[in-house]
């Protein structure tokens, strides 16, 4: 009964803010004093950019109140307004659920887009847009007690938020991390990571491609030979399933990194694999061909190996997009028919009115979009 008065109330006052505030929302008028605050959609303040190389940083960030807690080695798309127009990104979580300020590592790719702008452009007290953390490149529940974690370049950040985690749970096994790196210049959230390498739970070695390694770190480049010549077969971390020593393997990185992985895995591995691939490898180019928009009546070419996506953009088009890497499914469209070509796997194949993600697929031939 009780509820049922204070439910009531509650919804009295909401209608008597409406009537005062129309034509705006009370929500706008809230907004006027904290930017932050919206029913809608989760916003963040950026309360510090920490500079990581010259072309990284990492931001600190407060977001509002519809900001639900993220798992170790989510994503989100982070959402920025770049000359009058929105723009957004996925970007992995860098740090753990329990820490008390959340965190993304934005490296610059130098495309001119959103991690170019939050890398050189981004300051304290700007406002960006962000998603639910999203991704199922998380711990399991229970977490395995021994997981062997392989992260290359920007891989370092989902695996960073996953050993933070991990560590913080009071797990008494064991973590084996290799980070690869070109060198020491590159290497991203390197003050952190030589903090949690203090913890007598986590063996971290970081190994150095075009460098001279120092004190305890590896040189080398991910490959069989290095993985196993690396004693990591070898030290029991892979032993057969049956064993009753099964671990879990995590890996991050381009493509080719995670292919390296994924075989290796499939010949010495017993327990499950995790893997992110943080960057579109394009597998096949394509031949290209004619795209026609079933909406605006136009028709554009398509050149090989280019993504719809872009080659919409480039016809004057803004098809709605996200991640740009086929993660979010933002840019899912309906071809009517035609021939496209999977640029993450080089697959080829006819397609009459299915939904594609046009970030991740280039024309093989003519094709007609819903766009
Ligand atoms: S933009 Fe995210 S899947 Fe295409």
């Amino acid at each position: 009964m009780q509820s049922q008065v204070a439910s009531s109330r509650h919804g009295l006052m909401r209608r008597l803010g409406r009537a005062l505030t129309t034509p705006f929302d009370p929500e706008d008028y809230l907004a006027l004093f904290d930017a932050r605050h919206s029913a809608r959609e989760i916003r963040a303040r950026v309360m510090r950019v920490r500079r990581e190389t010259d072309r990284a940083v990492t931001l600190e960030l407060a977001p509002n109140r519809l900001w639900k807690p993220h798992r170790a080695g989510q994503y989100v798309m982070l959402g920025v307004d770049i000359d009058g127009a929105r723009r957004q990104r996925c970007f992995s979580l860098s740090s753990a659920p329990h820490d008390p300020v959340l965190t993304v590592t934005v490296k610059a790719n130098g495309g001119g887009g959103v991690s170019d702008h939050l890398v050189h452009r981004c300051r304290a007290g700007d406002l960006l847009t962000l998603s639910p953390a999203a991704g199922d490149f998380v711990l399991p529940d229970p977490a395995p007690e021994r997981i062997l974690l392989l992260s290359a370049g920007s891989g370092v950040t989902p695996v960073h938020s996953i050993v933070k985690s991990w560590l913080s749970s009071g797990q008494t096994g064991r973590l084996v991390w290799r980070h690869f790196e070109r060198n020491y210049s590159s290497l991203l959230l390197g003050e952190s990571l030589r903090e949690l390498a203090l913890d007598g739970r986590l063996d971290f070695r970081l190994v150095l491609s075009a460098e001279a390694p120092r004190d305890g770190d590896l040189a080398g480049r991910l490959d069989e030979h290095w993985l196993t010549g690396n004693g990591l077969t070898e030290s029991g971390l892979t032993e057969r399933a049956g064993s009753g020593r099964q671990q879990a393997v995590f890996a991050c990185g381009p493509q080719g990194f995670l292919d390296t992985v994924i075989d290796w895995h499939g010949r010495h591995g017993a327990g499950p694999l995790f893997h992110e691939r943080f960057q579109t490898t394009p597998a096949g180019g394509g031949e290209g061909g004619r795209m026609r928009f079933a909406h605006s009546g136009g028709e554009a070419p398509a050149e090989p190996g280019q993504s719809l996506l872009e080659a919409a953009e480039a016809a004057g088009l803004s098809p709605r997009h996200g991640c740009r890497m086929g993660i979010c499914h933002t840019c899912k469209c309906r071809v009517a028919r035609g021939r496209v070509r999977d640029l993450q796997n080089g697959e080829s194949r006819e397609v009459v009115d299915q939904e594609i993600r046009l970030c991740v697929h280039g024309a093989d031939g003519d094709v007609e979009l819903d766009l």
